[in-house]
């Protein structure tokens, strides 16, 4: 056997060359933040499409930079869904603003897992604080304390698993096995992480009660509060409520203050997820929408949606974070660190953390306040704008009030069964992503199928509401013109 004598390759890239190539990403982001609006929003790629291109085996041997960074631009790019485009109004729109990305990329170059305190002290401590700014922020008492996990499904997760914690039954220790069965109650319009929640601590889908809604998509607390009831006559353990600040569907608002007595006369914990409309409550003038929420155990706000900060980004607050870390505390001997100090690791399930409080930090200082305030303020005025060129336009409807950036309409011409007209708009949405010019969603509200356009991007002018407006008109008229009840359109204009 002979030895090789080619050069054991060991070390990182050295750093000139690292000096280099970061300059060349820089200036790929640069360009890429200049002209994402000129880009199709959505890629028209099929599924296998990239998989196709990419090479089945990994390289035996190095390969330069450049060809990395080339391939990136020719087969990868071209497969993104660009949610920085400025006419992204899909589900909530999530994007990631200038400040944000330089701190994302200081945080990677650190590289510091913030799992103990003294795994990165300055992690740990900066988390608190940004987190307390950020309560201020949005109105939030002292007393709440936060943590920041990757999304508000994970969040919710701990929210549902401290509920469990401080009902006083052992599941810590014992499991569920052999007990009374646990109730968890949210809306119909509740987000799905909620049921997932239910599924993953092991309370059981069955046993999550959803509230019926009323007719603005609001939990119907009397409803709420017989289902209670109703549970604990059959020797079942109520423990915990959800309650929605901004569903996902329709971004209806659950009567907070209402449901936050019903939990403190019931003993029950009130998780609130506000994990897009939280933003919201930075502006004086939406405080409304969140009466009640200060009473809440705990509450969920995704910065990674409407507060400009790359994914992943879910801030936790709760007014009871020793129940949380009661539920989640384990010190195995090779974490003890035998210093007094307050450790990340002990308010959930993971371990390892990311320092996601650097690209936070570095939003709220950017844009202060004051910057954050009027950005958000314009995406409700421009969604308000959008929602009045719905009502007056007299072939289209909104089907839901629209108190945040959100917007959820259809085309309701006369003269259509509805069932057709689910199809004419389920078309519609198809034929305008299709252009690339920009990407909606939909849902489905009290049996109707209808669209979204939300408006939450940072980059976001009035001009890309417009002329996603002047799109959906006009693509609708074609579809009309194309089918069999044509003529009926014919109030439709530009
Ligand atoms: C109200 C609400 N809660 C929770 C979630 C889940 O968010 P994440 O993707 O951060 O888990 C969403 C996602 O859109 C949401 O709208």
């Amino acid at each position: 056997m002979t030895e090789s004598t080619a050069p054991l390759r060991t070390g990182d890239m050295p750093v000139p060359e690292f000096r280099e190539n970061g300059r060349a990403v820089l200036e790929w982001i640069a360009s890429y933040l200049e002209t994402v609006g000129d880009r199709p929003v959505l890629p028209s790629v099929r599924p296998g499409d990239i998989l196709s291109l990419l090479p089945a085996t990994l390289p035996e041997k190095p390969e330069p930079f450049d060809a990395m960074l080339a391939d990136f631009d020719d087969l990868i790019v071209p497969g993104i869904t660009h949610w920085n485009h400025p006419s992204f109004f899909a589900y909530f729109p999530s994007c990631a603003s200038g400040p944000g990305i330089l701190g994302e990329w200081l945080a990677a170059a650190l590289g510091v897992n913030a799992m103990l305190w003294r795994t990165s002290p300055a992690a740990t401590e900066l988390e608190r604080r940004v987190l307390e700014w950020l309560a201020g922020l949005v109105g939030l008492p002292a007393s709440f304390q936060g943590i920041l996990y990757d999304t508000a499904s994970v969040s919710t997760l701990h929210a549902v698993a401290a509920a469990r914690e401080a009902c006083g039954i052992p599941v810590r220790e014992q499991g569920l096995a052999g007990l009374r069965p646990l109730n968890l109650y949210t809306s119909e319009l509740a987000h799905s992480s909620v049921e997932k929640a239910a599924i993953a601590l092991g309370i059981g889908s069955s046993n999550l009660r959803k509230i019926p809604i009323d007719d603005l998509g609001r939990m119907d607390a009397d409803a709420l509060a017989a289902a209670i009831s109703r549970d604990r006559s059959e020797g079942r353990v109520p423990f915990c409520v959800v309650a929605t600040i901004g569903t996902t569907s329709i971004t209806s608002v659950d009567p907070v203050r209402e449901i936050a007595g019903l939990c403190r006369t019931e003993n029950l914990w009130l998780h609130v997820d506000a994990a897009y409309a939280g933003a919201a409550a930075a502006l004086p003038e939406m405080r409304d929408r969140f009466d009640g929420w200060e009473q809440a155990d705990s509450i969920v706000l995704n910065p990674h949606k409407w507060l400009f900060t790359p994914m992943d980004c879910s801030a936790f607050f709760t007014r009871r974070p020793e129940i949380l870390r009661a539920a989640f505390a384990l010190v195995p001997e090779y974490l003890k660190s035998g210093e007094d100090e307050d450790n990340l690791m002990d308010y959930g399930v993971q371990l390892g953390r990311r320092f996601r409080a650097l690209k936070l930090w570095f939003i709220l200082r950017y844009f202060g306040r004051e910057g954050i305030q009027s950005r958000v303020r314009e995406h409700i005025r421009m969604a308000r704008h959008f929602a009045g060129w719905v009502d007056e336009h007299p072939d289209f409807e909104r089907v839901a009030p629209a108190p945040f950036g959100t917007v959820c309409f259809r085309a309701a011409p006369g003269g259509f069964t509805e069932e057709t007209l689910d199809g004419l708009n389920r078309r519609l949405l198809e034929s305008v992503n299709e252009t690339g010019e920009c990407f909606l969603s939909h849902t489905r509200h009290r049996g109707q199928f209808c669209l979204r356009l939300s408006v939450g991007n940072i980059r976001t002018e009035e001009r890309h509401v417009h002329d996603a407006w002047v799109l959906i008109q006009h693509t609708f008229r074609k579809i009309l013109e194309s089918t069999p009840q044509a003529g009926i359109g014919e109030n439709l204009s530009d």
